[in-house]
């Protein structure tokens, strides 16, 4: 697929892809969504993909929300479909997705651009960003998985405050109450998330892909996490990592699962 609204480069097994509308401060209209879909689908199946960073062009945002010009004339019909379009095709993608993707979020994460935020694994911001999820103010609610994902974040009498006032919260704020894991200079934004990257790129990426699934399945509703992590463990000793990750450890020197 061609893409006109995000850039995807690779490097160093890191897969950065930038949302490229800062225009419109890197709203996602549906030609966003759907191209990010492709993108999220092409590293599932590229093993020299390790990590993702995902971030916005340019200094001010990293995605300020969901197109609102595109759907201010639609129907109860279009708003559901908007929404489950978003859920199917994007933002449940990442978040089950086999590599870690971390958000660098660079500026404004608004609406739909903190749910992308918060559909990624790990969030890393700038000083500068500004974080929260203002549906309300537009007589909208959340409707990319942000009344589900951030009281799993933050807990819900936060999600209930940040969510029924709309208000936007620092990047310092948000670190305090453990919506994004670091932050940092907009300078030292890519370099700190690379940092974590590459002490990933480290690890056993079979062990990284089931982590990721069993971590996720503590949120699925009908599943049992723990008898998940049973099953996913034991599946690891039948894993090429497993014999490199543990033979490396009894020779005394660092596996290579590159
Ligand atoms: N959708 C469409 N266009 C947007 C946008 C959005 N979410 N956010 C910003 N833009 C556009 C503006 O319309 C403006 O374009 P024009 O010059 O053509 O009018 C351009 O980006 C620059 O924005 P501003 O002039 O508004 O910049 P500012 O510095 O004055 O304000 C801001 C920055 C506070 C982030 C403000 O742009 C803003 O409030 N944006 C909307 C944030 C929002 O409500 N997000 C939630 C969207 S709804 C949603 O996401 C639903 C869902 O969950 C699925």
């Amino acid at each position: 697929m061609e893409y006109t609204n995000i850039i995807k480069r690779i490097n160093n097994k890191i897969c950065y892809i930038t949302i490229n509308r800062p225009k419109f401060l890197n709203a996602l209209n549906n030609a966003t969504i759907t191209e990010l879909s492709s993108v999220i689908k092409s590293i599932k199946e590229d093993k020299s993909v390790r990590c993702v960073i995902i971030t916005g062009a340019e200094k001010k945002a990293f995605v300020a929300g969901a197109d609102i010009k595109e759907f201010a004339l639609f129907d109860k019909k279009q708003g559901n479909a908007l929404s489950k379009n978003g859920h199917d095709n994007l933002f449940n993608l990442i978040e089950n997705l086999n590599i870690p993707c971390i958000a660098a979020i660079n500026g404004f994460a608004l609406g739909g651009g903190l749910e992308l935020a918060m559909a990624s694994h790990i969030r890393v911001a700038s000083v500068n960003a500004k974080l929260g999820l203002p549906e309300v103010t537009l007589g909208v609610i959340p409707g990319y998985g942000g009344t589900q994902r951030l009281p799993q974040l933050v807990g819900k009498g936060v999600a209930f405050e940040m969510i029924t006032t709309g208000k936007m919260i620092s990047a310092e704020e948000a670190l305090k109450l453990g919506l994004v894991n670091k932050v940092c200079s907009q300078e030292e934004l890519v370099e700190t998330c690379e940092k974590i990257a590459q002490r990933i790129i480290n690890n056993s990426p079979s062990a990284i892909s089931k982590a990721i699934k069993s971590i996720n399945a503590c949120y699925k509703s009908g599943v049992d996490g723990f008898d998940t992590e049973i099953e996913l463990f034991g599946s690891c000793f039948e894993t090429e990592d497993f014999e490199k990750g543990t033979k490396a450890f009894m020779e005394k020197r660092k596996p290579n699962y590159n």
